[in-house]
């Protein structure tokens, strides 16, 4: 069944978590968990497309995820090359389906080759307007208010902002999102019942939905499945 098109969500964040355990499960190494995670991420970006949503966060790696072995942490970089360098050649289909590819989280500690793959795909892509998909790399939630923070307390000492002025919306605007909407759902496959410092600012009222499925076999069926319950929840937003 399709998803109700007049109720869908503007902006789903996903943790694309599980890769590791469906690994384990077969009897694999790891990297071989990430590397069918990955594909799952191209073609549930391009399903939410078809669908018609417009902003998708993809949470790729965490500023916690350094923690894990070098072999593990080297295995998801070359991942993160691949499907830059393909992004980069895809280029042409990018502008076509009007893609917008955002990186978000830090580029500190990240491979020079992998930062200025990155600037040449987001620079790529930037005149495109109908889809944005953000891949959260290197990203942390208290990062990211730490990095507002900092950004904003230099314009007050520098006079440029007044203490006083300082609001949701403003805040809103040094978060990486800016200028997009805040996640209306967020989807946590895998089995784990937490957010794992994911979006923190902006996931005040999404909805949720967790579900066993590990990340490496969530289908389009299942992410249609999101969009129903999605569909079925009373938003209140404490009216
Ligand atoms: C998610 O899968 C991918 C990253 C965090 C990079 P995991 O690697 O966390 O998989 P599990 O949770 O160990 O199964
Ligand atoms: C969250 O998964 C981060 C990503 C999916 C990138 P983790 O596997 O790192 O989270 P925990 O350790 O289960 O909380
Ligand atoms: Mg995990």
């Amino acid at each position: 069944m399709q998803p109700n098109p007049d109720n869908l969500p503007r902006h789903v964040g996903i943790i694309m978590d599980g890769n590791g355990r469906w690994a384990k499960q077969r009897g694999l190494d790891r990297w071989q968990g990430h590397t069918e995670g990955a594909k799952t991420f191209r073609r549930i970006g391009e399903h939410a497309a078809d669908l018609g949503i417009r902003h998708m966060t993809f949470y790729a790696f965490s500023t916690e995820n350094w923690n894990r072995s070098p072999r593990e942490v080297a295995a998801i970089m070359d991942l993160f090359r691949e499907y830059l360098t393909e992004a980069r050649e895809r280029k042409k289909e990018n502008e076509e389906k009007q893609i917008r590819l955002r990186f978000i989280g830090r580029r500190d500690r990240l491979p020079a080759d992998i930062i200025k793959l990155i600037e040449k795909v987001e620079k790529g892509t930037q005149e495109c307007e109908r889809f944005f998909i953000n891949i959260a790399l290197n990203y942390g939630g208290r990062d990211e208010i730490v990095s507002a923070v900092q950004k904003i307390a230099l314009k007050v000492r520098n006079g440029e902002i007044n203490p006083e002025d300082i609001s949701e919306n403003l805040f809103s605007d040094y978060m990486y999102t800016a200028g997009q909407p805040d996640p209306d759902l967020i989807i946590r496959p895998s089995g784990e019942f937490r957010t794992s410092n994911f979006l923190l600012w902006q996931s005040a009222y999404s909805e949720y939905v967790f579900t066993d499925i590990l990340w490496p076999d969530f289908t389009n069926d299942d992410f249609d499945r999101c969009m129903e319950q999605y569909a079925g929840r009373n938003r209140r937003f404490g009216k």
